[in-house]
């Protein structure tokens, strides 16, 4: 007894969109839809182009350029265009060399609403080099699909139903290399929000055939019969002896069901076996469908919806009533029954695994049935995880600010931060389990930045390091960066900053709770001449922090400090007298090459190659004074200093280096920054202190902090 005849339908890994071929849309009427929240992007339309609209379904289509910023556009060749083409086909935007390239759409209805996204790629060899690509879609910060281009001439389509949990949505290109990813067209589609149940905020459906049954239906239907212009396409692969068509003129309902529904159009026609065909002797129909493994999903989940209406009238004794199996295991327990003109579904709330994709399904008739099983239409669908959160939306806010106003290309598109294979050049963010990544370092060292420093930079909240290093910034720094509650280090070195370093950095840095490296700004009042009122106070702050506790023990290291202070001070005014007093010792014998008066310094002396190796090679300026600038360095031992080199243009003289050398070896203290040593090698002079930083610092900061002049 044979009963396994199948009527196989041979899977789809992709669809040939048939859309646009003139003569075989349905158009019902002229009206161009309005609320419908449609997005219809034709991508690759220059801009002047402007909007049209798409003669089949009468949606108005509009150029690209307001939902990307990457890519260029092209034309398809000639041999490609048809005169039945639809205009959207004619031109493509690619996208070479670049890791992401991303379409922002907007969530057209409201925050956590579900949405069909569909995106179009019709190759027409439009770069000449006949080479079909593969690339990956995206859908914000998760995996869509692989994109296998297979043909030049037809356009492939890729759709998912998603919810959509912010107020944009984006729909990425990802590079794998093997070919520049293009687009042809791209379509958003709100869905009400009851509809396909199993895409939710954690998984999505994507889209692996839907199919409309019946034999007369010639015609592709989507937008307006279907109000969420989802694109049924005829099941073209028949077999006329094994199928015959059911089909009526009147109009199938809507199931009072919300989670599923198909449009009349597509309910009215349907397939049944053929009277004498294998299906039919065997009282069944059998139908499979295979999902594409990709490197995302080895095993897909899948999810299938059948559609059923009765479209015949049963009377009397006739009935049909059919079981139905997934995969060889059967669904229900009960048989089915379609009910008349009435739209129904069978389907999986749970996606199927373990069958490499497979997915198949035997309606078989029941003893009692009278009449063959028949089947309106179906969807197949693999699932995907949209479980990936997207990036703190004040950080993304953040950096597209300041992505707009330096137009920074690099990688700079999609997310700031996820997936994490595709973090923004010059990023690092910190990932915790369900919650949004957030950008923990901001590098944008030798970015030609120019103008006022924005605002921008004090909204990303988290941020840990930001270095604006060798860049053009001019004006003052903005105190604000001082309320970055995580900022360690603030690197603003190499810029053309002007003004005094604010009171609340400042106080960071004083707290030690934050590191600002300011050198190379010629204009920035901490250093020298260009600011007169603080050069009272202090000419070059921070070189190097030294802490006087209120206690009777140091008074005397305080006093000498003053005194130190008060010296330089007088030493350092154009014009002034300088005092003829011991300093000026030191300043004859430093002037005869003698420099046995150092040997008094309890401390090491470094050759100029020391302090090389110690700084290497004076990467990393930590501050600059009129005596020139401050490094950071490492002894061998581990130990952190502060390398002060002494410029050539210092207006310091060897005079005033010494004896500040010699004064500062006097002062010994536990609170107090040591000397570890100093440099006089040649003409280079520099002294070298310990480097106290950070928590290093702040543990050890109790009393009043003197930030001397060095
Ligand atoms: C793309 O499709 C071609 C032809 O079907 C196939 O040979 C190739 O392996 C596919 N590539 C990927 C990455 O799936
Ligand atoms: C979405 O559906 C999947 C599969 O049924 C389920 O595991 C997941 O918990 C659902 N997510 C939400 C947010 O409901
Ligand atoms: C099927 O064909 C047989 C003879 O070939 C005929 O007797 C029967 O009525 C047909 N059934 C239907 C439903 O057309
Ligand atoms: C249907 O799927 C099951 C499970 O993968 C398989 O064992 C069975 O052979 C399939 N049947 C057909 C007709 O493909
Ligand atoms: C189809 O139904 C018959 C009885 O109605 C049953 O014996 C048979 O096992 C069923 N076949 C399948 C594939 O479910
Ligand atoms: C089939 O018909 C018999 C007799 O009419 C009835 O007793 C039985 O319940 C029916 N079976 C099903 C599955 O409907
Ligand atoms: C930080 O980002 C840079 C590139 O900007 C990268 O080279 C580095 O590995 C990242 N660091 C961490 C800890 O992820
Ligand atoms: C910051 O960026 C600059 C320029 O791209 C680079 O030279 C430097 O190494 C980067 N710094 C860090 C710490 O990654
Ligand atoms: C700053 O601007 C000047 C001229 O405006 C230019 O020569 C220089 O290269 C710029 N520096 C940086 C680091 O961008
Ligand atoms: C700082 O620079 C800005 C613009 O470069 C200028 O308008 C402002 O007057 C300067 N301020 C000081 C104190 O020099």
């Amino acid at each position: 007894m044979e009963r396994s005849t199948r009527g196989a339908m041979a899977a789809r890994s992709w669809l040939l969109l048939l859309l646009g071929l003139a003569g075989v849309l349905h158009v019902h009427g002229q009206c161009a839809p309005d609320s419908t929240g449609f997005v219809s992007i034709d991508c690759g339309q220059p801009e002047q182009a402007g909007r049209y609209v798409d003669a089949a379904t009468k949606l108005p289509y509009v150029p690209d350029g307001a939902y990307t910023d990457a890519g260029a556009n092209h034309n398809i060749s000639p041999e490609y265009i048809k005169p039945t083409s639809s205009k959207r086909y004619l031109n493509v935007r690619s996208f070479p060399g670049v890791a992401r390239s991303c379409y922002t759409l907007p969530s057209t209805v409201a925050r956590g609403s579900k949405y069909l996204l569909r995106a179009t790629f019709m190759y027409g060899n439009y770069d000449g080099l006949s080479r079909l690509p593969v690339f990956d879609l995206h859908l914000g910060v998760n995996f869509w699909r692989t994109m296998n281009i297979t043909t030049a001439d037809k356009p492939q389509l890729a759709e998912i139903i998603a919810v959509v949990p912010d107020e944009s949505v984006q729909v990425c290109l990802v590079d794998t290399g093997s070919g520049t990813p293009f687009i042809s067209a791209l379509d958003l589609r709100p869905v009400r929000d009851t509809l396909y149940p199993q895409a939710n905020a954690t998984q999505a459906l994507v889209l692996v055939d839907r199919t409309n049954l019946g034999l007369s239906g010639a015609a592709i239907v989507r937008y307006p019969e279907d109000p969420y212009d989802r694109v049924w396409i005829p099941w073209s692969e028949i077999d006329s002896n094994e199928w015959t068509e059911i089909s009526t003129p009147e109009k199938v309902k809507e199931l009072a069901d919300p989670r599923f529904n198909a449009p009349s159009a597509v309910m009215q026609t349907a397939i049944t076996p053929r009277n004498g065909s294998r299906s039919a002797s065997s009282r069944t129909i059998e139908l499979s469908w295979d999902a594409a493994p990709n490197h995302a999903y080895p095993d897909p989940g899948v999810i299938g919806i059948v559609y059923f209406a009765e479209l015949e009238a049963v009377a009397g004794a006739a009935a049909r009533q059919f079981e139905m199996a997934i995969n060889g295991k059967l669904w229900s327990k009960a048989p089915f029954m379609p009910q008349h003109l009435v739209c129904d579904a069978f389907f999986n709330s749970e996606a199927h695994r373990g069958f490499g994709g497979h997915y198949n399904i035997t309606l078989n008739a029941t003893a009692n049935s009278t009449l063959l099983p028949t089947i309106n239409a179906a969807e197949f669908f693999s699932v995907v995880s949209t479980a990936n959160v997207a990036t703190e939306s004040k950080d993304v806010a953040a950096m597209a600010a300041i992505k707009a106003k330096y137009e920074v290309k690099k990688n700079w598109a999609g997310d700031p931060c996820a997936p994490k294979t595709l973090v923004w050049e010059g990023l690092n963010c910190s990932y915790a389990i369900s919650m949004p990544p957030r950008i923990t370092r901001l590098n944008m060292s030798f970015g030609g930045l120019s103008g006022a420093m924005p605002s921008h930079f004090t909204n990303l909240k988290a941020i840990k390091y930001l270095d604006l290093s060798y860049n053009n910034f001019t004006g003052s720094i903005p105190n604000a960066l001082s309320e970055l509650p995580f900022l360690v280090v603030l690197d603003l070195t190499g810029n053309q900053l002007n003004g005094s370093i604010p009171s609340g950095l400042m106080k960071r840095m004083q707290d030690g709770s934050l590191t600002l490296r300011y050198g190379k700004n010629p204009n920035l009042c901490s250093n020298s001449a260009s600011c007169e009122h603080t050069e009272k106070k202090s000419k070059s702050m921070l070189a190097v922090y030294i802490v006087v506790p209120i206690l009777a023990t140091v008074v005397i290291g305080a006093l000498a400090l003053l005194l130190l202070i008060m010296r330089k001070k007088q030493g350092s005014k154009k014009g002034s007298v300088k005092p003829e007093n011991e300093a000026s010792g030191v300043h004859s014998q430093s002037r005869n090459g003698d420099t046995h008066s150092l040997l008094q310094l309890d401390n090491r002396r470094f050759t100029y190659k020391d302090l090389q190796v110690m700084t290497n090679n004076f990467k990393t300026v930590l501050g600059r004074g009129g005596f020139g600038s401050v490094y950071d360095g490492f002894l061998a031992d581990g130990t952190q200093v502060a390398v002060k080199l002494r410029s050539e243009s210092s207006s310091q003289g060897v005079r005033e280096f010494l004896t500040e050398a010699q004064t500062l070896t006097k002062i010994h203290h536990k609170n107090l920054v040591s000397m570890v040593g100093y440099c006089k090698d040649g003409e280079h002079m520099a002294l070298v202190y310990e480097h106290m930083s950070e928590g290093n610092l702040e543990d050890k900061l109790r009393g009043k902090i003197v930030i001397v002049d060095l």
